[in-house]
């Protein structure tokens, strides 16, 4: 049984990514079709040792197409994945678009695979934010332990998760910086490269900023509604890898050695937590892997059954691309999609 698969987004930073990763996971595919806008229209993408001609979207039929994984933000999403949802076509959308939709499942395989069932109502289901992706895979064997009460996190975000756009920036102003050129400002609010900015979307009526916002609704609508999240999202100049410095309260006790055990037997969680030089994970060892690190896990002595812990992840990779695929893996496990053209 294979799939006819097309990424929308083929060109971008999470498009090329999840081309290498259904290639790596040998993903059952009968074919894949690179889309773009029009201005990448004929310009190639590797996928494997094959090479493919990208398309334009807008001109592209899905009749015959099972599975379209969406990457081109949420703008064209909004346009056309419930267009293409309803022409059979199941739609895995890493934008923000459908993602508080009540008819449409956020998924994150390791946490809320059940969920994934409701997606028949839309045809669409929703891949998480990044740092919320990574947050959710090492928050869930911990709640289901000791019950979360409260979350407090400051992330770390590579100018990856801004896109192609994101990371041109950061290098070209840090390349500007070394010749002592000017250091023009165009994608972030201020200069990237040797700086942080503590501002990632934009901002709401009470202060926080919508990545924030997303974090709290999106660990709310796959992990539980009842734990209290606050967050402050930061840029800072890495390429790829977010992390996070994480606080937890939990309403039962769990030491730092039990939180390590479970972690360690947890999907999609790897413990790197040595307490010696180098004895932890940074974002850049984590690029290119597939893990949810988590390292510096310690007991907070200044609340009640209360942890803190460093989780860090593949943005381009945990927190969207191969989410993504495994979403669609999902799917074919529990048999919940048929290919459209039985193979000859
Ligand atoms: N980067 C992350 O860490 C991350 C994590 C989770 C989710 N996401 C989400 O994933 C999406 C893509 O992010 P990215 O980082 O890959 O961005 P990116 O590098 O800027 O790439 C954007 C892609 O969208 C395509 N596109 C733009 N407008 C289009 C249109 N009108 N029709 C068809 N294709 C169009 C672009 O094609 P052209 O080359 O033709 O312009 C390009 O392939 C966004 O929704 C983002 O929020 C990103």
């Amino acid at each position: 049984m294979s799939f006819k698969v097309a990424i929308v987004g083929a060109t971008g930073n999470v498009g090329r990514e999840m081309l290498n990763i259904l290639e790596e996971r040998g993903f059952p595919v009968s074919e894949v079709v690179a889309l773009a806008s029009r201005r990448s229209q004929g310009t190639e993408v590797s996928f494997g040792d094959r090479t493919l001609k990208v398309k334009a979207l807008d001109q592209y039929d899905f009749s015959d197409t099972d599975i379209c994984i969406m990457s081109a933000g949420g703008n064209v999403s909004k346009e056309w994945s419930p267009k293409i949802g309803k022409q059979g076509c199941v739609v895995i959308d890493n934008s923000s678009a459908f993602r508080y939709d009540q008819d449409v499942p956020l998924i994150v395989p390791e946490v809320n695979p059940d969920a994934i069932s409701l997606f028949t109502r839309k045809n669409i289901i929703a891949n998480p934010n990044c740092s919320t992706a990574q947050l959710v895979v090492a928050l869930k064997p911990l709640h289901d332990f000791a019950t979360i009460k409260r979350v407090v996190v400051a992330t770390y975000q590579s100018v990856s998760g801004a896109g192609k756009e994101g990371m041109d920036e950061l290098f070209t102003q840090t390349r500007a910086v070394f010749v002592a050129d000017q250091v023009d400002v165009k994608k972030f609010t201020k200069r990237i490269a040797f700086n942080v900015i503590p501002h990632i979307d934009v901002f709401l009526d009470d202060g926080f900023t919508k990545e924030e916002w997303k974090m709290v609704a999106e660990t709310k609508k796959m992990l539980d509604p009842k734990i209290k999240l606050t967050a402050t999202c930061v840029r800072v100049p890495v390429f790829i890898g977010h992390s996070e410095a994480v606080n937890i309260e939990f309403e039962k006790p769990i030491t730092a050695e039990e939180a390590r055990e479970i972690l360690r037997e947890a999907p999609g969680c790897q413990v790197l937590d040595k307490r010696e030089d180098g004895g932890y994970i940074t974002p850049l060892d984590s690029a290119g892997e597939d893990a949810t690190f988590i390292s510096r896990i310690r007991e907070d002595s200044t609340i009640d059954n209360g942890l803190s812990m460093w989780i860090v992840s593949d943005n381009l990779r945990k927190g969207a691309a191969l989410n993504a695929v495994q979403i669609a893996e999902l799917l074919i496990e529990r048999g919940l999609i048929q290919p459209k053209k039985k193979a000859a």
